[in-house]
């Protein structure tokens, strides 16, 4: 899998599963980037102080290349993915967020879609697992569906897997894992006003 690929099945479905990624080595670096700086997610970026627990239970932490060199190269490949979507697909993608997210046992996300009010600049998501070994067991699956509600995948959350797909597209869900479950979800923006300020490069 390479990145050519990943244009083609884009192109032809809307998303894609890059299984290696990331090299063991890479993913445990990058991993280890993941301080104890967690807070509990939110649904929706600038959403009131309200935590929506019964939605989503995982802990997050927003990606700064200051967290260290595994972080800094990780935006490097994404900023390389931005640039050849652009290149092929014309989506004027602007910039790219995304955030550690650890789901403890138990932990779920219900079926959602990532672009919705104030996140509705989204465009393309994805989702790098950080997890060492994951059998069936251990839950946790990534259940990725269509518009009409037709299940499309479940993809496991296997360490230097990621998963891209169409924000607008792809409603999916995280099942409930069964042991500790990390993950760095991001997306990139096309850009937009958001908290009435219209974006500007940074
Ligand atoms: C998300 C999300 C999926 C996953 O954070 O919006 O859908 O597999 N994550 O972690
Ligand atoms: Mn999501």
């Amino acid at each position: 899998m390479n990145i050519a690929n990943l244009l083609e099945q884009i192109a032809e479905k809307g998303w894609c599963v890059w299984d290696d990624f990331l090299t063991p080595e890479a993913v445990q670096q990058l991993k280890a980037c993941f301080g104890e700086n967690t807070q509990q997610a939110r649904i929706g970026r600038n959403e009131n102080l309200l935590s929506e627990t019964t939605i989503r239970s995982d802990k997050i932490s927003w990606l700064e290349p200051i967290m260290g060199e595994p972080v800094q190269h990780y935006l490097m490949q994404m900023e390389s993915i931005q640039r050849a979507v652009n290149r092929e697909f014309f989506l004027g993608l602007f910039e790219y967020e995304a955030h550690f997210a650890c789901y403890e046992k138990g932990a779920f996300y219900k079926k959602h879609l990532d672009a919705f009010k104030e996140n509705a600049s989204r465009r393309l998501t994805t989702v790098l697992y950080l997890n060492d070994e994951w059998t069936e067991q251990d839950g946790g699956e990534l259940k990725i569906y269509d518009l009409d509600d037709n299940e499309l995948a479940t993809v496991a959350p296997k360490g230097g897997r990621l998963v891209v797909f169409l924000s607008e597209q792809f409603p999916h869900e995280v099942l409930p894992t069964n042991k500790e479950r990390i993950s760095i979800a991001g997306w990139f923006r096309v850009n937009g006003v958001r908290d009435n300020f219209l974006d500007i490069a940074s």
